[in-house]
């Protein structure tokens, strides 16, 4: 049955009534929907029915649904704005007391490892060590075979290494891993630059080892590597010299003795002695967790790069020669910073790293 001019007149005081009541912005939007939605909303009903009446009784009925759809908007309009007066008068009413101690701000800190890796690279600047970056997904050929570590070759047992599948698919000749330390980018530097080079690289490695009190199964390591025309072990020991006395002033000894790797002839490694027995070995509590009871914390393995390294990277061997060093970032960290055990750096335990 048509809506006649006066039932239009009834539903348009009922909707003004229940938008003044309406109590919120949602109230008010339920209500919006039902008289004033285009889809079907009591106005659009009301128009679609002007088609239907008699010519004669056109004007007087279009004139009724323009008064109602003007009145109820009016009304969504008036309690829109006295919702919005009253939150603003509530919060103005809210008091607030001046006397309550302000919120602690927590200021951002950088990580331990973040912060040791920043000062590695700050002093191996003021050497001329630039820092440069490389991948942690590598190929076998840059971990291992270029720094003359061939498949069979025992120095691989060292590296517990973390294989993974390649996206390009699995390659017998061309196997894929995280890196277990830094030195590939030795070769990935060397194919790329001209010597003189002089670069620093930190970042994360990986190895499949069980956890101790030193060890981790992802950390970081920082490589150093120099190649020049005259470069001697004599200018590698001034470096790593250097290097510790700007990290640690005079307090710290340091040892280098030989040791061995298949892509630095000679090699050495560096330790320094441990923080926490002083060197002894034990503590009161017996033996030394920090050192292993051996007094020394071994910070980095170095040498003087192999002639086959730079021959396979096309360096002429008769004219140019370097050293490179690769540190662990932790146990530096840990020296720094007093950390008896590497694992309160990964723990995340705030209340350990906000006091370091
Ligand atoms: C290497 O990784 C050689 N690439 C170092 C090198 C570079 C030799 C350049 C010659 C020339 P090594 O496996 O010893 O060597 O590791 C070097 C340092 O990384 C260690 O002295 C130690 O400080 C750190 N490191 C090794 N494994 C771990 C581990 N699991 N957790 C924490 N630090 C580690």
């Amino acid at each position: 049955m048509a809506t006649t001019v006066s039932d239009l007149k009834t539903r348009a005081d009922e909707a003004v009534r229940e938008i003044a009541a309406a109590a919120d912005d949602a109230a008010l939007e339920v209500a919006r929907v039902r008289y004033l939605s285009r889809k079907d909303g009591l106005i659009t009903a009301a128009t679609k029915e002007l088609a239907t009446l008699a010519a004669a009784d056109r004007p007087a009925y279009g004139q009724a649904v323009n008064e109602a759809k003007r009145r109820i908007e009016a009304a969504l309009e008036g309690r829109q704005a006295a919702l919005r007066s009253a939150t603003i008068d509530r919060s103005l009413g809210e008091s607030v007391d001046l006397t309550l101690p302000p919120r602690r701000v927590r200021l951002a800190r950088m990580h331990p490892i973040s912060r040791t890796i920043r000062e590695i690279t700050r002093v191996l600047a003021t050497l001329g060590f630039e820092a440069v970056e490389g991948p942690e997904v590598e190929w076998d050929y840059y971990n291992f075979e270029a720094l003359n570590i061939p498949r069979d070759h025992p120095a691989r047992d060292k590296f517990n290494t973390l294989w993974i599948q390649s996206p390009l698919g699995d390659d017998p000749d061309r196997p894929m891993l995280l890196r277990t330390h830094t030195s590939p980018m030795q070769i990935r530097v060397m194919e790329q630059r001209q010597p003189p080079v002089r670069v620093v690289v930190p970042g994360r490695c990986y190895r499949f080892e069980a956890t101790d009190a030193t060890h981790e199964s992802l950390f970081h390591q920082y490589e150093g590597l120099a190649i020049d025309e005259q470069l001697t072990m004599a200018d590698l020991k001034g470096v790593l010299y250097s290097f510790a006395r700007q990290l640690f002033g005079g307090e710290r000894k340091v040892k280098f003795r030989p040791d061995y790797f298949p892509f630095t002839e000679p090699s050495a490694e560096i330790a320094f002695d441990c923080f926490v027995c002083d060197g002894a070995g034990v503590t009161n509590t017996g033996r030394c967790a920090t050192c292993g009871g051996s007094g020394w914390i071994e910070a980095a393995g170095c040498g003087m790069v192999h002639p086959d390294a730079l021959r396979r990277v096309g360096y002429d061997t008769s004219r140019y020669q370097g050293f490179a060093f690769g540190g662990g970032v932790e146990r530096l960290a840990m020296l720094l910073t007093g950390t008896p055990d590497i694992r309160l750096f990964h723990e995340n335990d705030m209340r350990y790293l906000e006091s370091v």
